[in-house]
């Protein structure tokens, strides 16, 4: 299989497992007891959340290890939700459903402010949108499209309005360089398994000496800020991972992800007609590539695309099964019809320029079969073949 989907998730660094696995085998102590074995679990713990610190310009105490992406935000959101008095909650309309499904929940208005055609926030409108609210979360860059938000531009605005900002940055960590000094957000949510850690831990940066309110109580773990059991393991491969992706975000890993995806662009881009590209290309993650198919049902495409051993998705994998489109494109402008024509191809460090090119010939390949199928003038088909 050629993985392309590396905004839904991405393999675990080999490292990264070698330096989890004595936390999963030998060294099982609870971090939180007081013997030796305790105490080299918590070590642990400390030593990765410095290195995760390090990643993105915080200081140790002000990261909380979570269960994942989704919890980081919820826990974001509520502490908000409990603290901020009146007024509305101010999100974007491209948010996750992590953000929008915990919006929703809140008794509070929620103000979802407009992209513009290549998907970036509209800063205006968001200005305009803060007069009488409560606090801000704007994702750091999409998941579908890739598009990276004005998050410093969001956090000047909000400060001069005396509002806490959250930012998902899930997409974010890991691809592109990220100060949460220089940025100036209070609260940040990241994931380990969009850059190569595992699944099952995140992580919330909580601005020092920002009032926060803990989702969930019990013993106390994580100063107070999470309670549960730490997952030492998950935690240490969490850690390793933002070693290893400080490491590599410098200039020139940065632009090899962008080549890799650069070169399956040009090469789809100019072999294939009928395709538009989303998504402002002067402000995309450097590994997104997201595109419309004229004539194509995303949902054959993908068919066929795996069929033909490649792996990506159509729209967020959140939409993956469901007939709706996204609420990303459609809040970007695109008709519905080409809504549901696009896939979204995530390329990591760990892709090689060969499998660009591979990824190119199986698309072209799948693209003539669909559209030779499906004839002109008809309305998109779903292919499956046998
Ligand atoms: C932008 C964004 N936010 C939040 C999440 C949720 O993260 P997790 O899968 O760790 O819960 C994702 C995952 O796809 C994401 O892309």
């Amino acid at each position: 299989m050629i993985y392309a989907d590396a905004n839904a998730t991405t393999p675990i660094l080999p490292e990264v497992l070698d330096e989890m696995m004595p936390w999963l085998r030998d060294e099982y102590a609870n971090p939180s007891g007081s013997h030796s074995a305790a105490k080299r679990a918590r070590a642990a713990i400390d030593r990765a959340r410095e290195q995760v610190a390090a990643l993105m310009g915080a200081e140790p105490e002000e990261i909380v290890f979570t269960g994942c992406g989704t919890e980081s935000v919820n826990m974001a959101l509520h502490s908000f939700d409990a603290l901020c008095g009146h007024g509305a909650a101010v999100i974007s309309a491209i948010e996750h459903s992590a953000v929008l499904r915990c919006a929703e929940n809140f008794s509070r208005e929620v103000r979802r402010v407009p992209v513009g055609a290549g998907g970036r926030l509209e800063l205006q409108a968001f200005a305009t949108a803060l007069e009488g609210a409560a606090f801000v979360s704007i994702m750091a860059a999409n998941n579908e499209t890739g598009v990276i938000q004005p998050l410093r531009e969001v956090a000047e605005l909000a400060r001069a309005s005396g509002l806490p900002v959250h930012s998902d940055a899930v997409q974010a960590v890991g691809k592109i360089p990220l100060d949460v000094r220089e940025i100036g957000v209070d609260l940040l949510s990241l994931s380990a398994h969009k850059f190569h850690g595992p699944k099952g831990v995140g992580a919330l940066y909580i601005r020092s000496g920002l009032k926060f309110e803990p989702l969930l109580r019990g013993g106390g773990q994580e100063a107070g800020r999470r309670s549960g059991t730490e997952n030492t393991a998950g935690i240490v491969g969490m850690g390793a991972a933002a070693a290893c992706a400080a490491r590599c975000l410098t200039e020139s890993g940065i632009s090899q992800a962008t080549s890799i995806r650069d070169v399956f662009e040009k090469r789809v881009l100019t072999e294939i007609s009928g395709i538009v590209p989303n998504g402002d290309p002067a402000n995309r993650l450097p590994n997104t590539s997201h595109l419309s198919f004229e004539q194509c049902d995303s949902a054959g495409l993908l068919i066929l695309l795996d069929e033909a051993g490649v792996a990506c998705s159509a729209g967020s994998a959140c939409m993956t099964g469901k007939q709706k489109p996204s609420h990303v494109q459609l809040a970007m402008g695109i008709p519905e019809i080409r809504a549901k024509s696009s896939l979204r191809f995530g390329f990591s460090r760990l892709n090689t320029l060969e499998e660009a090119h591979a990824v190119a010939d199986a698309l072209k390949k799948a693209v003539e079969k669909l559209r030779h199928v499906q004839g002109p003038g008809v309305g998109p088909v779903v292919v499956y073949s046998a």
